[in-house]
């Protein structure tokens, strides 16, 4: 089974990769070029969604190229990482969350393959936005890493992802307000990525990492460098649990163990013909 990995910020490389050389994909939305290489026998493929060096801004990620590229890799599984704000106060600065809900506020973005016309038109279930068995498996992975010393590593199982357009950060009052509607955490990127994957029959599962807490809680203003320096605190907590979830893979999770593949048909009836074997 191929893995895809997509950094977010503070994730631009990956040590757990051995043997890594650039691959160039073609797709209708542009050129994506992930890095591959092998991490507990699987051969991974690494994306940092906001490129190598942090220059491709939430609102201008290729997201379609990205989620294409993957597919025509023959990727099974995404795992990707967020950084995000709290805005439940039990979700603490350097906390993971295994998001399993957005509430979607982006504005302008590319949020479907089918768009119609020779695009195709589907409707494809969100029940279960994020795949439960790639998160069954993080969490699994995460309570081993866990156990051993319970040092600085809590995971909570689930949380709701408000996903808003960006770049700029969310107002006092509008934090209050997604609060209300039941958003735990806050960030710019999960949509349209976890959409576009469901959308593909792609497994995808996030790794969100509270960086701090969101506008108007904790009394002070929000920084781009605040998030990249709690991320950076936190990159080999982040990196452990990557790897420990591939440990796991193979004995918790088959791609058979959900239903994400089978979303990915209409995908499969539409845009088949594009892709070879895979
Ligand atoms: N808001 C939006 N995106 C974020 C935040 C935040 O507070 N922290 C990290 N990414």
């Amino acid at each position: 089974m191929k893995i895809g990995i997509i950094g977010g910020s503070g994730v631009y490389n990956l040590e757990v990769l051995a043997k890594v050389e650039e691959v160039r994909v073609e797709t209708p939305y542009g050129m994506i070029r992930p890095l591959v290489g092998e991490a507990e026998g699987y051969e991974v493929f690494f994306l940092p969604r906001h490129g190598g060096e942090h220059s491709v801004p939430p609102h201008r990620i290729n997201y379609p190229a990205n989620i294409w590229g993957m597919r025509a890799l023959g990727v099974e599984a995404i795992i990707a990482t967020a950084a995000v704000g709290s805005l439940n106060p039990e979700m603490r600065p350097g906390d993971f969350v295994l998001i399993d809900q957005f509430i979607d506020f982006t504005k302008n973005r590319r949020h479907t393959f089918f768009d119609g016309g020779e695009y195709g038109v589907a409707h494809v279930d969100f029940t279960e936005p994020y795949c439960p068995a790639l998160r069954k498996t993080l969490a699994a992975a995460a309570a081993e890493l866990a156990a051993p010393t319970d040092a600085g590593f809590t995971l909570h199982e689930k949380g709701v992802y408000v996903c808003t357009e960006g770049p700029r950060f969310e107002t006092p009052a509008e934090i209050k307000a997604y609060s209300l509607l039941g958003g735990d955490v806050v960030g710019m990127t999960s949509c349209p990525e976890v959409v576009l994957a469901r959308e593909a029959g792609i497994c995808y599962a996030t790794i969100a990492m509270v960086t701090n807490l969101a506008a108007g809680i904790a009394g002070e203003i929000l920084t781009h460098e605040e998030v990249l320096e709690v991320m950076a605190r936190n990159t080999s907590k982040v990196r452990a649990l990557l790897q420990k979830t591939l440990q796991k893979l193979e004995e918790a999770y088959t791609p058979e163990a959900c239903d994400c593949r089978k979303a990915g048909r209409y995908f499969k009836e539409i845009f088949g013909h594009m892709f070879g074997k895979n």
